[in-house]
């Protein structure tokens, strides 16, 4: 106990000297500072220089309780504002630069920019009365005595370079915003910056290292010396602000734009317009205002529209502006309503994300004349102050061109081209008007459509986007709406009646919930997991305050300081380059607290950076002091938590046990589900039948499935799901967990092919099964997945499949096998062969252990022996392995509560059999390893080859292992099974066989291939017995499923990340509707009929027992090889087969479909052999 205690204390201790001072002042963090603890003060009329020319000032603005000493002479009061305003400028510009408090330029003149800039930095010093003591415990003196005063002299600001035109409405990393800062001891301050943007910037960061005294009289810096040198990590660091849901006045967005700027942030992006409202006015077409405002107040007038631009291009922010289309434009309906489809569509969700909908006829000429006049309005206006505009994108609805007499289609095979032509001529006219495009993320991602090169692509969907976006080369503004979203969390903005709506919609969250905290912005990392190429593509990001629940009376509070945390990411970077960790929390939490103080002082009314009530920050440094990294702070926490587990009681574990619990299953049986429900009424697409319930979270189906299940009646109760609905696909919540089952081939074509990267296996099938499978190719996603493939699929030619004599040897062996009845006991007993004729056998038993032995000869060189050892360890681990491993992929998270005893002692032996092989492989010499070609050249040899990594060897060795073995047996299994009750095929076959290869002759590969009606067998087997009967896929992203949605079924089906699709080949390859009509030569679809595939071929995915899409069955040629060799071999021997199944199931074949289907009771079956001539 003690050494624990002690250990607690000295970190603290450790923490207390790596303390930083606690207001360590600049936010955000420039990159390089050190600063000293000297104190100097500082008054109005300090020298200022601007390239050797002196700025001064006037007094006419400075509140009379302040101390004016040595004022600049007032000489002009007589002179108007304005007279006065032009006389300084004009008189004084070649000696002089003055500032004045609120100076704005006239215009884009560096000098006047930067004098403007000096005006509002000394603004913010002297005017906002910041006095620190919240930044100090009570009763400590932290003010520096006014006895003998130091003061700062000159401040000497010289740019280095002549500004570019473009400096002032700059492409994302045209204008150099770098600066260096230093204060002497002495009291001299030197800023240096390239541009005059820079220079801006330095003069935020000049404000921030002041406070003023508390005697109201003095300012003081009490850092001296300071050094800084500073840039931004990326140049787009932005706001976007939604003016269409709710209204904000001009003064509300000047504000916004000063709090940018003090927070280094460059970019204002106004949603101007949305369905919601049109408050742009564009004299042209007064009408689109005039209609489509929320008032005739609520507008932004041309003069509105310059000044905002201008006012932010005076403070390094530029402005620019969005017209989102062609969704989300429906306010237009107001003006034009022809030009629009879907506005006020009814239910909405099956429009739209939100009411009240509305998108642009994507295939008509009057839309795109009205863009045309709008934009010859709109872009000479805002061309000369920004370089960008954006064409949004975001959300299109392809259900709404279904109502667009022009397309009726809701196919993206018919509207991509059209989306492409729209988006091609939008964005010709936006270059042609200077301007460079921006779109929504889903313009290329979703909708496939080509971009021009320079075009910015803004991502929002979060998890790979900006990966995906990257990788293919756009430049990436970053919108995250996990992270990034400032007006998540609010709750819903559509109302619930009473009754089940209201039950529903309980308890009311929003889409993206919950609100993302400070700590939350801050640890999103634009940049995270893209190589460093696709890094330089990002050039910054932009939070989002989508203004459902938000208006001018809550703006500052929602966007402050939480844009400003953004702001520090963006400017300095997630990465602290002088520890090359994260930036923490911790460190970052104090200066934040100060520049929170410092928004309002200046007339932001900032939140809270804690919601807790008061500032708690300033006890926590009192008693923990801030550590300077995380790491030294979980040193802190992992103390605490020791000492917190020394007072842990029986009792408070009987006590927190069960309100754990409860909290658990009320998150996943209540909050969960609802908050998906509310994010799923907010996707595009619509949902399938819901299979119903009687009881609550489906307790009764899950009951049926067991059930069903148990007695291998999965096939029936599948079945019964789709019938009853109408319906190819189907949707369930199970113990609060969206499930979609489908058994459409249009689906299961989506989920295996053309939305391959949407889908996946996932990762709780790869920690599920991780213990048995690995990471091999049967568990894996993405690279993990395709480095499988790409090194086991050699090994899958041509040449090595059709090298048939590993099959001849157990060959023999089965024949002794049937005639013995069973497995031999031994490989030396003695069997009579023509003893065996006619007697019983369980061909079933006898072909799992032919394949097993098969399997491990082709990949390892050795094999197990199964068929001559009735009891062999090796099988039966194999077998009980399989066994526990398919309960637990059925128990999901209550597999934890699973004894795995057998299953460990099962994979002990297992691994030991095959490690033996992986380390004889290795002992070899890797010359000697390339150069085996000869018979003993295996399928580990070959992998060998590749890698020799033990793990890797054996995981895909066990995975070829499990795939090659039980798959072939149960087919060949289900073959005997049906051609002992259809002797009429077994005689076409056995004729056929004769016919081409003889008697006794071992076949050759070709002869396989040549046999049709054994093919036909092998065809007819797959599609009644499909080998994976039941599979499953996980959504890795929100995303649809083509068909099944909505009232007919046609519509796309809305998917949230992690919902498991199941899907089933059985029940698709026995849907008789996708087969033709049962005639002479056509048998009903559940008739075993290997002719009828004389006369029919089934179309594209709706026979699939081998998978189908990337992840195709990488061993069907083999397994085809195989299962044609052994039947050729029999039938060549054996004339015909007695049955005896049914007398075991009546006729009724029991489907056993645990992780492969299989026969439930065996295949018991005596073999005739042919009489000899
Ligand atoms: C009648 C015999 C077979 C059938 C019906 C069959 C069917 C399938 C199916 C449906 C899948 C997809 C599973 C999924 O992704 O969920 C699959 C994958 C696979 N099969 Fe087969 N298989 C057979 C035989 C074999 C054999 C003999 C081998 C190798 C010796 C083999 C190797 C594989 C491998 C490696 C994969 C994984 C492919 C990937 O995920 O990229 N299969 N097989």
């Amino acid at each position: 106990m003690f050494s624990r205690v002690s250990s607690l204390v000295s970190t603290l201790c450790l923490l207390n000297t790596l303390l930083p001072s606690p207001a360590a002042a600049v936010w955000p963090a420039p990159q390089k500072i050190t600063k000293g603890e000297g104190v100097l003060f500082l008054n109005q009329n300090i020298e200022v220089t601007y390239n050797g020319a002196f700025v001064c000032w006037s007094s006419s603005s400075i509140p009379s309780s302040e101390p004016q000493p040595h004022v600049y002479p007032d000489h002009r009061s007589s002179l108007s504002d304005e007279e006065e305003e032009e006389m300084l400028t004009e008189n004084l510009a070649y000696q002089q630069i003055p500032y004045t408090y609120g100076y704005t330029p006239s215009g884009f003149k560096s000098k006047e920019i930067v004098q403007a800039g000096v005006s509002r930095a000394l603004t913010g010093i002297f005017n906002s009365k910041f006095v620190p003591w919240i930044l100090h415990k009570p009763g400590t003196k932290y003010e520096p005595d006014l006895s003998e005063l130091e003061w700062l002299q000159t401040l000497e600001i010289i740019q280095t370079a002549e500004d570019e035109p473009s400096a002032f409405k700059p492409l994302a990393g045209e204008v150099d915003e770098s600066y260096n800062l230093t204060v002497s001891e002495s009291g001299n301050v030197k800023l240096t910056a390239v541009s005059s943007i820079g220079v801006l910037r330095g003069l935020e960061t000049f404000t921030q290292l002041f406070y003023q005294h508390s005697s109201g009289t003095f300012w003081y810096t009490p850092y001296a010396p300071v050094s800084i040198q500073d840039s931004p990590k990326f140049p787009h660091r932005g706001i976007l602000l939604d003016t269409a849901r709710h209204f904000f006045p001009v003064e509300d967005i000047l504000r916004t734009i000063d709090a940018m700027s003090w927070s280094k942030l460059n970019r204002l992006h106004v949603h101007v317009t949305d369905s919601q409202s049109w408050p742009l006015v564009i004299p042209s077409m007064p009408e689109l205002s005039e209609k489509g405002a929320h008032h005739p107040s609520e507008t932004y007038s041309p003069g509105d529209i310059e000044k905002i631009q201008k006012y932010g291009a005076y403070r390094g922010v530029e402005v620019y502006f969005e017209i989102d289309m062609p969704g989300h434009i429906g306010s237009v309906s107001l003006s034009h309503p022809e030009l629009i489809v879907a506005y006020n569509e009814q239910p909405y969700h099956w429009w739209c994300a939100q009411p009240p909908c509305g998108a642009f006829k994507l295939n008509n000429t009057a839309v795109d004349e009205f863009l045309e006049k709008l934009f010859d309005d709109f872009f000479p206006r805002i061309e000369p102050y920004a370089a960008y505009f954006h064409t949004g994108g975001d959300e299109l609805n392809k259900n709404d061109s279904m109502l667009d007499e022009g397309i009726r289609s809701n196919s993206s095979e018919v509207l991509q081209p059209l989306l492409q032509k729209f988006i091609d001529t939008q964005h010709r006219r936006v270059r042609e008007a200077g301007l460079t495009p921006v779109v929504w993320e889903e313009i290329p991602l979703e909708w496939n459509v080509t971009l021009g090169e320079e075009v910015v692509v803004q991502a929002w969907l979060g998890g790979e986007t900006v990966k995906k976006l990257t990788s293919k080369g756009h430049k990436v503004i970053d919108s995250n709406y996990n992270f990034w979203y400032l007006d998540c969390g609010r709750g819903q903005w559509i109302t619930w009646e009473n009754g089940l709506p209201f039950k529903t919609g309980y308890p009311f969250n929003d889409w993206c919930g919950p609100t993302k905290s400070w700590g939350l912005i801050y640890s999103h990392d634009p940049t995270a997991n893209l190589t460093e190429e696709e890094a330089k593509l990002v050039l910054g990001g932009e939070v989002a305050v989508w203004s459902e629940t938000i208006d001018p009376m809550n703006l500052d509070t929602i966007v402050w300081p939480r844009a400003s945390v953004a702001g520090e990411v963006l400017w300095s970077g997630r990465i602290d380059e002088n520890t090359g960790q994260n930036r923490s929390q911790i460190e970052a939490f104090p200066r934040l607290t100060e520049f929170r103080e410092r928004l309002v002082k200046r007339g932001a009314a900032s939140a809270l950076t804690n919601t807790e009530g008061g500032y708690l920050f300033y006890p926590l440094v009192r008693d923990f002091k801030f550590p300077v990294g995380a790491h030294t702070f979980f040193n802190a926490s992992m103390g605490l938590v020791e000492t917190a587990l020394e007072h842990v009681s029986l009792k408070s574990v009987l006590v927190l046990g069960p309100a754990l619990l409860l909290a658990n299953l009320a998150w996943w049986l209540i909050v969960r589900p609802a908050w998906q429900e509310l994010k799923l009424a907010r996707m595009a697409g619509a949902r399938p039948p819901k299979i119903p319930s009687r009881l609550p979270f489906s307790i009764d189906f899950v009951y049926k499935s067991v059930k069903a299940s148990m007695n291998y009646q999965n096939l029936p109760m599948w079945k019964s799901l789709f019938v009853n609905a109408n319906a190819a696909t189907v949707e369930n919540r199970i113990a609060g967990r969206c499930v979609v089952m489908t058994c459409d081939p249009e689906n299961i074509k989506a989920i295996l092919a053309t939305q391959f990267s949407d889908y996946g296996k996932g990762e709780p099938f790869h920690r599920e099964w991780k213990a048995f499978l690995g990471d091999s190719i049967f568990t894996t996603d993405g690279d993990l997945w395709h480095g499988s493939r790409q090194l086991i699929r050699p090994q899958f030619i041509k040449d090595r499949v059709s090298d048939l004599h590993v099959f001849e040897k157990h060959m023999q062996t089965l024949f002794r096998a049937i005639a013995n009845g069973g497995a031999l006991n031994g490989e030396s007993q003695r069997v009579d062969l023509e003893a065996g004729n006619g007697k019983p056998v369980d061909i079933s038993d006898l072909f799992f252990r032919f394949t097993l032995d098969s399997a491990t000869d082709f990949l390892l060189g050795k094999d197990v022996k199964s068929l001559s050892n009735p009891r062999q360890e090796f099988a039966e681990a194999f077998g009980e392995v399989q066994r526990v491993q398919s309960i637990i992929s059925r128990a999901g998270p209550l597999n934890v509560f699973m004894p795995r005893g057998s299953f460990r002692k099962s994979m002990k032996i297992i691994n030991a059999f095959i490690n033996q092989y992986i380390e004889q492989t290795l002992r070899l010499d890797p010359n000697d390893l390339a150069s085996k070609t000869d018979a003993g050249y295996t399928f580990l040899h070959a992998l060998a080859g590749f890698t020799r990594d033990r793990q890797v060897l054996r995981d895909q060795l066990i995975a070829v292992l499990l795939a090659g073995r039980d798959t072939t047996a149960c087919t060949l299994s289900w073959t005997i099974y049906e051609l002992a009750r259809h002797p009429d095929a077994l005689k076409k076959l056995r004729e056929e066989i004769l016919r081409v290869v003889g008697p006794t002759r071992a076949p050759t590969y070709e002869d396989l291939k040549g046999m049709k009606y054994l093919q036909n067998v092998m065809n007819e087997t797959l599609r009644l017995y499909p080998v994976v009967p039941f599979n499953v896929r996980l959504a890795l992203k929100d995303t649809t499923l083509p068909r099944g949605g909505g009232p007919d079924g046609t519509l796309p089906v809305k998917v949230l990340k992690d919902t498991p699709i199941a899907y089933s080949t059985l029940v698709m390859q026995r849907r008789e509707e996708l087969y033709p009509p049962v005639s002479a030569n056509f048998a009903p679809v559940d008739v075993y009929s290997p002719d009828r595939w004389f006369v029919w071929q089934p179309k594209p995915w709706q026979y699939i027992p081998f998978n189908g899409g990337p992840r195709i069955c990488i061993g069907q040629q083999f397994a085809l090889t195989e299962m044609a060799y052994v039947l050729t071999r029999l039938f060549q021997k054996y004339e015909r087969l007695d049955n005896y199944m049914e007398e075991i199931d009546g006729g009724n074949p029991t489907l056993r479909a645990e992780i492969v289907l299989q026969p439930g009771d065996g295949v018991k079956v005596a073999f005739w052999e042919a009489k000899k001539a």
